[in-house]
């Protein structure tokens, strides 16, 4: 077969290959970004799609509008102004197949083979690959505690340099490292690329699950002049499997070639899942209270895996999220975490090297990425006494 040009730059991972081998039920796996199952909302999502089955039935099941279905984008208006205070009209609000689509779909009304897109370095896997797979150039912006150093997005803005097409950010409990950016560095990097007329892709999958702290606002409000999106899902509040996801830009020729884009992709978003998820939060209060529900949970889990953490895990150092599903773990020395995860099978435990998610050279190989939504607190303290076993095996080796 001879593939387009384009393909070259999707690479099979070898890191998904050995993770498959860690798919067995016997194995606890800290490795998929996977919501805990049992807390999703069945009953309600049930007793949704019977309502939206006895309103208007064949509406549910016909063709629908690219853009997405009406009162879906007119909730998702109250909702985003509710969580993160941005205010956005029904017609800014594009309905996508998960963010994934979103992050597709910007990719190719914006990126010709060449063009460079920033990134927080490390980033999420997904949206590399999404980029990636337009040829794009995607350049690793050196973040710390605090979200994408100031200085490190001046430098890849200075003149003498190719100009990006745009940052890509996820300011709250980011994917992989669970960091959230800080109110002052929201200002500062909004700011800079303000000033540099940069577009903003604010990809926001995990704000409302936020276990501690004041909910910070969107770039976007902090600097009312920046051309920026905005992308939130309710893959992580209600269930992936549902695919409905959002993008927001106040930018109408941008709307317009995103919506051209979507055409072209999948006419539209599942009529039917739309209208389910936009029945399932009509209940006033309820969906605050899932949520709720879901911090309570996630928060002892992270609470369970950092206890562990201390007590197996003595020859590494990790963050304290304070929201979302992952943390991050640098380990002292230089152990390879994809030669150590080799091992996990034998060891029945999982987790993801952090080596994928690092762009550019040199990568460094001592660090991985834990989840601690999915297993129950029993399993996260038994998969975490194997993980001391493995990275103890590893270190004698
Ligand atoms: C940062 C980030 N963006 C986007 C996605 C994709 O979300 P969706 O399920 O809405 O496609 C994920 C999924 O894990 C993610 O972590």
């Amino acid at each position: 077969m001879i593939f387009a040009e384009r393909m070259r730059g999707m690479k099979p991972s070898a890191i998904r290959e050995i993770l498959k081998v860690t798919q067995a039920p016997d194995v606890i796996s800290f490795a998929g970004g996977l919501p805990a199952p049992e807390l999703f909302p069945v009953a309600e999502i049930a007793r949704a799609a019977q309502q939206v089955m006895n309103e208007d039935p064949t509406g549910a099941l016909q063709y629908g509008l690219t853009e997405g279905h009406g009162p879906l984008r007119s909730w998702v208006t109250t909702h985003v102004a509710e969580t993160v205070r941005l205010h956005a009209e029904a017609s800014d609000v594009l309905i996508t197949q998960g963010s994934q689509q979103a992050l597709d779909l910007l990719s190719k009304v914006l990126l010709d083979p060449g063009d460079i897109v920033l990134v927080e370095n490390p980033g999420y896997l997904g949206a590399l690959q999404a980029f990636q797979s337009y040829q794009a150039d995607v350049v690793g912006l050196d973040a710390d505690a605090d979200g994408v150093r100031p200085a490190a997005l001046e430098r890849a803005l200075a003149p003498a340099i190719r100009r990006p097409k745009f940052l890509y950010l996820i300011p709250n409990y980011q994917n992989p490292t669970g960091t959230s950016m800080s109110a002052q560095r929201r200002c500062e990097i909004a700011a800079i690329a303000a000033r540099h007329q940069l577009l903003v892709v604010e990809d926001d999958p995990y704000g409302r699950l936020r276990f501690e702290g004041e909910a910070l606002p969107a770039l976007g409000e902090l600097q009312p002049d920046l051309n920026w999106v905005y992308l939130g899902t309710v893959s992580k509040i209600l269930t992936p499997g549902l695919r409905v996801a959002w993008l927001i830009t106040r930018d109408k020729l941008l709307f317009q070639a995103l919506a051209m884009a979507k055409q072209a992709a999948d006419l539209h978003t599942s009529t039917f899942t739309q209208r389910v998820v936009e029945v399932a939060v009509r209940p006033a209060g309820w969906l605050a209270q899932h949520v709720e529900t879901l911090c309570r949970v996630y928060r002892a889990r992270r609470d369970v895996m950092l206890h562990a953490l201390a007590e197996h895990v003595p020859q590494g150092r990790w963050n304290r999220p304070s929201g979302g599903l992952f943390l991050w773990v640098t380990l002292d020395g230089n152990i390879d975490t994809t030669e150590v995860l080799k091992a996990a099978s034998e060891h029945k435990v999982a987790f993801v090297p952090g080596a994928p998610f690092w762009v550019g050279q040199p990568t460094p190989t001592n660090t991985f990425r834990l989840n601690f939504s999915n297993a129950s607190e029993e399993r996260i303290l038994e998969g975490m006494a194997r993980l001391g076993k493995l990275l103890r095996a590893a270190k004698a080796a």
